[in-house]
């Protein structure tokens, strides 16, 4: 993850219209879409996109409650962008992000942008990013490597391909089984690779269990319980797509989403109740017997001594960890829990979602208190996902090498597939791989 220094001065913007209005998500619930005006007649959008395991400390979305769609309407959001944020981003020209960013969290008021809502909050942010971009003529991935002083770099796919956990109605205790072609030479045969073993396994899971039903992240959500079962299904698939399940070719990736089968007081349910050693040495046997590059949320976000039991059992002696360990609901994408958690030797990467903590210059805080700190970052959509391409541009222009998108199937989730292979085609020679 090297650096360099910015060389573009930040050209200023003027929003001259603001709107939203609600869309479905993904899941078929509402989320907001934003649409702004730039002074020299452009039209820009951006949507919100929604998590289902969502972490105790994430910015909160604004929802409207009561009965229809189970609570989960945002025309409170809507109105108070109408009557709010609106008038702020019209009202004056902006210099640079951080400046934007400062003024809706001014604006709000709370911790967590509880008034306005996060949602309305993180699709503003990313629009205004998208109009600086427009400002400077540049590419977004462009201008936020610029912004940022990163290098840009076409990441290493994560495709969730099974589903549990939250995201499926199976038994299945963990939440995604992903893999990643770490040994494609391209971002384009990265996402072909990947969607091979996705048909090879659509095969074996519809000739097994008579359904290739998915979960929320387009992966198949067969009825399984035991994550060993979905392990080998996905080596077989590997292997029978003509790749080698492998840490330097096609890898797997957990994110068991311990939230979701923690019991409370350090105990777990996978299968059988396990203590927190238990579950650490479940763990180890994985990383034994599965070519496993990364684990995320391992353990569950409130459980401090299983992360440090964690971190302890697979930090080397020279300091290298035996597998990317991963904090997503841990961390939130906040930069003071990135380094608490850093102090406390939990974890030596973070998952990286814009609307966790809420604006764009927080989440680029977010990616440069890893890096400073030597941790390894990965960009990550949520289970309710829109069209929207934001982060595939936020991966490339923070050099960060890594994202998760969900499988290689479902319009939402290969948009952001199919916007990092069109970078690639844009930009001949840039290169792919892990940071
Ligand atoms: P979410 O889950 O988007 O449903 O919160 C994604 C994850 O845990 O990584
Ligand atoms: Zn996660």
């Amino acid at each position: 993850m090297s650096t360099s220094t910015p060389t573009t001065a930040i050209e200023p913007i003027s929003v001259t219209e603001l709107g939203a209005r609600s869309i479905l998500d993904s899941r078929g619930f509402p989320t907001l879409e934003v649409r702004g005006t730039l002074a020299d007649g452009t039209e820009l959008r951006a949507a919100a996109p929604a998590g289902a395991s969502t972490g105790e400390h994430e910015a909160v979305e604004l929802r409207d409650g009561g009965s229809a769609f189970s609570g989960r309407g945002v025309n409170v959001a809507i109105t108070r962008l109408d009557d709010e944020i609106a008038p702020l981003i019209t009202g004056r020209r902006w210099s640079s992000i951080d400046e934007v960013d400062g003024a809706l969290a001014e604006l709000d008021g709370t911790s967590g942008y509880r008034r306005l809502g996060a949602n309305a909050v993180v699709a503003v942010s990313i629009l205004a990013t998208r109009a600086f971009a427009h400002a400077a003529g540049q590419p977004l991935h462009t201008w936020i490597s610029t912004t940022t002083g990163a290098d840009e770099l076409l990441p290493v796919p994560h495709f969730n391909v099974l589903n549990g956990g939250a995201h499926a109605a199976n038994a299945l205790d963990f939440q995604e089984f992903m893999i990643a072609p770490v040994g494609a030479a391209t971002e384009r045969e990265a996402v072909d690779t990947g969607a091979e073993v996705y048909h090879v396994l659509r095969a074996l899971v519809a000739d097994r269990f008579g359904t290739a039903g998915l979960g929320d992240e387009g992966g198949f959500a067969p009825p399984l319980a035991d994550p060993r079962e979905a392990l080998d299904l996905l080596v077989e698939a590997i292997v029978e797509a003509g790749r080698r399940p492998g840490t330097d070719d096609v890898a797997i990736a957990l994110d068991p989403a311990a939230n979701g089968f923690s019991l409370g007081d350090g105990r777990y349910r996978v299968g059988d109740e396990l203590s927190r050693d238990q579950l650490v040495d479940y763990y180890l046997t994985l990383l034994d017997d599965y070519p496993i590059r990364s684990l995320e949320d391992g353990f569950a976000e409130d459980d401090g001594d299983g992360w440090t039991a964690m971190g302890e059992a697979l930090r080397r002696p020279d300091g290298s960890w035996r597998v990317q360990t991963v904090g997503d609901d841990l961390y939130v994408t906040d930069p003071a829990r990135i380094r608490a958690g850093a102090e406390k030797g939990w974890s030596d990467a973070v998952l990286i979602k814009p609307n966790q903590i809420g604006t764009v210059s927080q989440t680029f805080a977010a990616v440069a208190t890893a890096r400073e700190l030597g941790m390894a970052a990965m960009v990550s959509h949520r289970s309710g996902e829109t069209v929207d391409t934001f982060i595939a541009d936020l991966v490339v222009g923070t050099g960060v090498g890594q994202i998760k998108s969900g499988a290689p199937a479902r319009g939402e989730r290969v948009a952001k597939y199919n916007r990092l292979t069109e970078i690639e085609l844009d930009r001949p020679g840039l290169r792919y791989g892990l940071a």
